[in-house]
């Protein structure tokens, strides 16, 4: 069997899949999605079948790390079936294909119900979004989320064992005063925290210019209060990390807009009807529903994917504060490949 690896025109390998199972969410947070979200038809999405064959062919060429979104992944009424069969590709013999690690990306409204089987099914290390501990904030920013049950789910992820990071996405005039409870919280609870600057990607029924924030700034406040020690630690994504010698935890920042990290990127998205989006900022993506349900085989199907990661493009270009019309700004919402 053709087990080659996968490498874009740039010499980047792919090692690393974000999986969007569904494009629903029961949340609306003001910079991922509007309030009247239209949600596609159940035919447009890919059934748990097709999801597992082109993941395992994905792993086969070499992805080491599968990353499940959404949307918000738990309200797929079928996703625990999905993670019981990627989890058979984790803690395989060394030098054959396989997983090093199987995670993913949850709002925790759901979390509560399924902490424990994420964990029999090889899952150790879970991202929570998590934007505000003020529960009319929180539910303010979600729209319709519910702090308490969040906070239920993290409970659940604790006790059930999951290491845990809180993605807040820092705005400005919104939670900009909350980092320093952010911190201090995640250090009670043995999570880290990692805080992302808002990147403009569909329409949300508000001006993203209005709140945006840059990282560097706020990175330096903290430090007027909190001692930061860069640390090497990395995850598979974007993230640069300190550890917080006050509270022992580690803080990441991820700084698309202020820092490009896109030389090291070594991922794609596969949204939920099939799509592969070499690039989170950009609108380029190919279609494998078609092929996939015209019967064709792995190794044809690998021949798409090829073709398409070497057009993956060399960064993306986000800019904030550009009119709706303008190219740099991705009109694709971010729930679409779950970021
Ligand atoms: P780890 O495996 O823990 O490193 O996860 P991650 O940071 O890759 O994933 P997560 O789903 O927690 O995403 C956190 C934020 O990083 C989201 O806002 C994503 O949109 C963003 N992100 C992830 N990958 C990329 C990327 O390639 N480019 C950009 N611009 N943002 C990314
Ligand atoms: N900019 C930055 N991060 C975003 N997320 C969703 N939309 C955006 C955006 N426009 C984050 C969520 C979640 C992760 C998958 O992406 O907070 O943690
Ligand atoms: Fe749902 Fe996550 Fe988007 Fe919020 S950021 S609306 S929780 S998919």
């Amino acid at each position: 069997m053709d087990n080659t690896p996968l490498p874009d025109s740039y010499g980047r390998l792919l090692t690393y899949l974000r999986v969007s199972v569904t494009d629903r969410c029961d949340m609306r947070c003001i910079y991922c999605m509007a309030e009247d979200m239209t949600f596609l038809p159940k035919a447009e999405i890919l059934s748990l079948t097709e999801l597992e064959r082109l993941c395992a062919a994905f792993i086969r060429h070499g992805v080491r790390r599968l990353r499940i979104t959404g949307g918000e992944p738990l309200v797929r009424r079928d996703v625990m079936a999905f993670f019981r069969e990627m989890g058979q590709w984790l803690g395989r013999p060394g030098g054959q294909p396989g997983l090093d690690e199987l995670t993913l990306t949850t709002n925790a409204s759901r979390l509560a119900a399924f902490a424990e089987d994420l964990r029999a099914c090889g899952v150790r290390r879970i991202n929570v979004s998590l934007d505000s501990l003020d529960p009319a904030r929180f539910a303010r920013i979600t729209r319709r989320g519910n702090l308490s049950r969040t906070l239920d789910g993290i409970r659940a992820a604790r006790e059930a064992g999951l290491a845990l990071r809180i993605n807040t996405v820092a705005m400005a005039g919104v939670n900009d005063d909350e980092f320093d409870s952010l911190i201090a919280w995640c250090g009670e609870i043995g999570a880290d925290l990692c805080l992302i600057e808002t990147m403009p990607m569909g329409e949300t029924g508000e001006d993203r210019t209005d709140y945006y924030l840059p990282l560097s700034g706020v990175r330096r406040g903290l430090e007027r209060r909190w001692t930061l020690e860069p640390v090497p630690y990395r995850t598979g994504g974007p993230a640069r990390y300190a550890r917080i010698a006050q509270t022992g935890r580690r803080i990441g920042f991820i700084t698309p807009m202020t820092h490009n990290f896109c030389e090291s990127c070594n991922r794609v998205r596969l949204s939920c009807t099939g799509r592969l989006y070499t690039c989170l900022g950009h609108e380029g993506s190919t279609d494998l529903r078609a092929p996939l349900r015209a019967g064709t085989d792995d190794a044809g199907m690998m021949d798409h994917v090829r073709a398409a990661i070497l057009r993956k493009p060399r960064g993306h270009d986000f800019l904030i504060g550009r009119s709706a019309d303008d190219p740099a700004r991705v009109t694709r919402h971010m729930s679409v490949t779950g970021g």
